[in-house]
């Protein structure tokens, strides 16, 4: 059986991967593989784990070879990899949920407490010998405690997000098409409809997945119907919102500001957001922190083991694959 991965992960995942495949292959370099050298190096692998950075399409999981049995994502997003295709050739598609649900809700909080304190800004301003003495107009930002959180999708970390925020007493609305009891329970969250979640809320934190149907939910048009005064963060996938459009938002006052750890194009920022001083812009850490890469590296080592060993994986995200894979003897 072979095992490769597409570029180093905290070792507490090798050592799991070692214990039953000494020989795995890794990616020597901290660098992501070209798409040329990744369709090279998949050949005849029998179980892969891959970044949010690789991109799996059918034409990979072709060029890897009919042995090819599990594709291991080291991350809890997955649009990265052609789901669908995977179904189709009964390969197992596996995730990392929970693992990095707290870290990220906590570092959406950091970004909307860091674009509402302006603490980037005024970081920068104190480091180039400008604060000269306290003043009482000096870096005005946003009020957090007791304001209007809103939250589009409570998933495990639209959910953790909202819990975090009883600390600081607020009003919590959510959009997502199911209900979510725990919110309502926990801190009296209430469900309202897009549109009367961005009108209202003076913080949006969106936590959805990027599918066709999130893709720019937050566009010119839906900016718009936020309050002047309102931020937005965003930790999810930087295609949910028009990156342009956002922009533009920032740069004319449509909102006050925004926190970004993700954006449409990775590694590329757009432009006018690296010029504009009310957008704090992170490089996609939200889940970057020691403890949490490492349970994300065991688990996805863990679903490839269970895979190899024809056990079914605990984190399989297209379960429908498991039955035909047991009927195919694979
Ligand atoms: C990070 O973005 C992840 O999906 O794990
Ligand atoms: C991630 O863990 C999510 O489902 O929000």
């Amino acid at each position: 059986m072979h095992i490769y991965v597409t570029r180093r992960i905290p070792e507490a995942g090798l050592a799991v991967l070692r214990e039953s495949h000494p020989h795995f292959g890794l990616n020597p370099e901290d660098r992501m593989l070209t798409r040329h050298e990744l369709m090279e190096k998949v050949q005849g692998v029998d179980g892969l784990m891959s970044l949010l950075t690789d991109k799996i399409d059918g034409k990979l999981m072709d060029a890897a070879g009919p042995q090819l049995k599990v594709i291991a994502n080291y991350a809890v997003g997955f649009d990265n990899v052609d789901v669908a295709a995977a179904t189709r050739r009964g390969i197992l598609v596996t995730n990392t949920p929970g693992a990095l649900t707290d870290a990220t809700a906590d570092h959406a909080w950091a970004l909307l407490f860091a674009v509402a304190r302006r603490i980037a800004e005024s970081e920068k301003y104190l480091r180039s010998g400008k604060y000269s003495g306290w003043a009482p107009m000096l870096f005005l930002g946003g009020d957090v405690t007791g304001r209007t959180l809103g939250i589009i999708g409570v998933g495990r970390i639209g959910q953790a997000v909202a819990l975090k925020s009883k600390g600081f007493q607020m009003r919590v609305l959510y959009c997502d098409e199911t209900p979510n009891s725990v919110i309502e329970r926990e801190v009296g969250a209430a469900r309202v409809n897009l549109e009367e979640l961005l009108r209202q809320a003076d913080f949006v934190s969106v936590h959805v997945p990027l599918l066709p149907g999130t893709r720019h939910l937050l566009n010119r048009e839906t900016l718009r119907l936020m309050k002047k005064t309102a931020y937005l963060i965003n930790t999810s996938r930087g295609p949910v919102v028009d990156e342009a459009a956002l922009a533009e938002a920032l740069r004319v006052g449509i909102i006050a500001g925004a926190g970004l750890d993700v954006y449409e194009n990775e590694p590329e920022v757009h432009p006018d957001l690296l010029k504009l001083e009310n957008v704090v812009l992170t490089p996609h850490t939200a889940s970057a922190t020691i403890g949490t890469r490492e349970k994300m590296a065991t688990m996805a080592a863990s679903n490839v083991v269970a895979a190899l060993r024809g056990e079914k994986p605990p984190n399989l995200v297209n379960p429908e694959v498991w039955g035909n894979h047991r009927a195919a003897g694979r």
